[in-house]
C-alpha cells in the first residue's frame, strides 16, 4: 500500500523575555510607530543568555511528541532548521536536541536554508516517509535569531525574535489526512541579501567587506523579492493540484512583514479569516515562524483534523517553498 506522509502534532515554545518596540528606542534612532506601520511587529520574545537553539528546540519537541502519541523512543529520524545553531558547525542542533530528549543511535542532522526551513523540512520528511526509509521523522525549526544580531542595526534588530516549533510527520495509508504537495527552490546569484558572516577561517575574506559579523540584510530589495516569489510559488502549487483559494482552510505565510503578508494575501483572494498572523506578536523568527504560527491555530482550538493548509515562505539563500497538506492531528 502506497505511504504518505501526515503531520500528526504541532507544537511550539516561546521564551518567557517579552520586548517592546520602545525598548529599543532607547538605543536606536527609531521608533514604535515606524516599526509598527513598516513591518507590523509590536512585540518579539528572546531568549535567555543561557538558553540555546536547542533548548528552544527541545521544548517544542517535547510538546509535539506528547500531542502525536508517540515516545521519544518511536522517533526514526530528527532534522532540525536552523540558522542560529548553537554551534557553528558541528555538533548539528538536531544531534544536541535528539541528546536532549534520550533519542539515541537514530539520523540525526541540520538543514541550512533560513526562513524556508520549516517548507524545507516537510519536503524531507515527505520524501523519506514515501520512500519507507522512515516511520515516525520529528521536524523543529528553531532560532535563536538574537543571537547573530546587530543591535547597533536597526534595519534588521527590530525585525526578529525567537523561539522554535515542532511537529511529529509519521506514515499514513489516507491520502486524504497527509501532506499532498511540497515544492522547494532556491537562487543563491542573490546570497547577498541575507546572510551571516561569522568568524571562520573561510569567512575571513568576506568580513573584510562587511560592515559586521551579524546578520545583514538588504531589506527593500528582499522585500520586493519576496512578494514576487510568495504569490508566483502559490499560484503553482495551487494550479498544479487543482486546488482553488477558497478550498484552503488557512493560509501561513512565513511571518517576516505583515506588509508582505497583505501584499500576498490579497494579490491571492485570500479573505483575512484564512490569513493566520502572528508576526505582530513573535516578529520574524525565520525557521520557526511557520510552526509557531501552525501552533497559535491550533492551541486557540481553530485548527481541526483534516483542515487544508497553504504553506509558503521565503528567506536567506534566497531559499522558497510552500507545501499544501491536511492537518492530521
Ligand atoms: O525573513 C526573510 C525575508 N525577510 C524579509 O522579507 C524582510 C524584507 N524587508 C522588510 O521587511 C522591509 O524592507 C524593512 C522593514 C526591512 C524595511 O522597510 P522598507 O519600507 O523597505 O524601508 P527601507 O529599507 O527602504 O528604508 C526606508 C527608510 C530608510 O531611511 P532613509 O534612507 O530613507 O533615510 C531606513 O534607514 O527607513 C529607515 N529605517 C528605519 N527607520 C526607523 C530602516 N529601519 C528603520 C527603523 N526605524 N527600525
Amino acid at each position: 500500500m502506497k505511504k504518505y506522509a501526515c503531520l500528526k502534532s504541532i507544537a511550539s515554545y516561546i521564551p518567557t523575555r517579552c520586548v517592546k518596540n520602545s525598548e529599543f528606542e532607547k538605543s536606536l534612532d527609531t521608533s514604535d510607530e515606524w516599526i509598527r506601520k513598516r513591518t507590523g511587529i509590536q512585540t518579539r520574545y528572546f531568549a535567555s543568555k543561557e538558553q540555546n537553539t536547542s533548548d528552544l528546540g527541545v521544548e517544542a519537541a517535547k510538546v509535539a511528541l506528547e500531542r502525536s502519541g508517540f515516545q521519544a523512543s518511536d522517533i526514526d529520524l530528527v532534522i532540525v532548521a536552523t540558522l542560529s545553531p548553537d554551534y557553528l558547525n558541528m555538533p548539528s542542533t538536531a544531534c544536541l536536541i535528539s541528546a536532549k530528549l534520550g533519542i539515541r543511535n537514530k539520523p540525526a542532522f541540520d538543514i541550512s536554508t533560513a526562513c524556508s526551513g520549516f517548507i524545507y523540512l516537510l519536503s524531507l520528511a515527505k520524501a523519506f516517509i514515501e520512500s519507507d526509509a522512515y516511520k515516525n521523522i520529528l521536524i523543529i525549526g528553531a532560532e535563536k535569531v538574537s543571537s547573530v544580531l546587530d543591535f547597533t542595526d536597526r534595519g534588521t534588530c527590530v525585525l526578529f525574535g525567537d523561539g522554535a516549533g515542532a511537529a511529529v510527520i509519521t506514515s499514513t495509508t489516507d491520502k486524504n489526512n497527509s501532506i499532498l504537495d511540497v515544492h522547494i527552490s532556491a537562487d543563491g546569484s542573490y546570497h547577498d541579501f541575507l546572510f551571516t558572516p561569522r568568524a571562520t577561517r573561510q569567512s575571513e575574506f568576506m568580513q573584510e567587506n562587511c560592515i559586521s559579523q551579524y546578520l545583514q540584510m538588504k531589506g527593500n530589495e528582499t522585500f520586493k523579492l519576496g512578494v514576487k516569489t510568495l504569490i508566483s510559488d502559490v499560484e503553482e502549487i495551487l494550479q498544479r493540484n487543482n486546488i482553488s483559494s477558497t478550498q484552503v482552510d488557512f493560509f501561513i505565510p512565513h511571518q517576516a512583514n505583515l506588509r508582505i503578508i497583505s501584499a500576498v494575501g490579497e494579490q491571492l483572494n485570500f479573505t483575512s479569516e484564512q490569513v493566520v498572523i502572528t508576526v505582530q506578536k513573535y516578529g520574524n523568527t525565520s525557521a520557526a515562524s511557520i510552526p509557531m504560527a501552525m501552533n497559535d491555530i491550533y492551541e486557540s482550538g481553530k485548527l481541526k483534523n483534516g483542515d487544508l493548509i497553504l504553506l509558503d515562505a521565503f528567506g536567506g539563500g534566497v531559499t522558497w517553498g510552500s507545501a499544501l497538506l491536511h492537518f492530521g492531528g
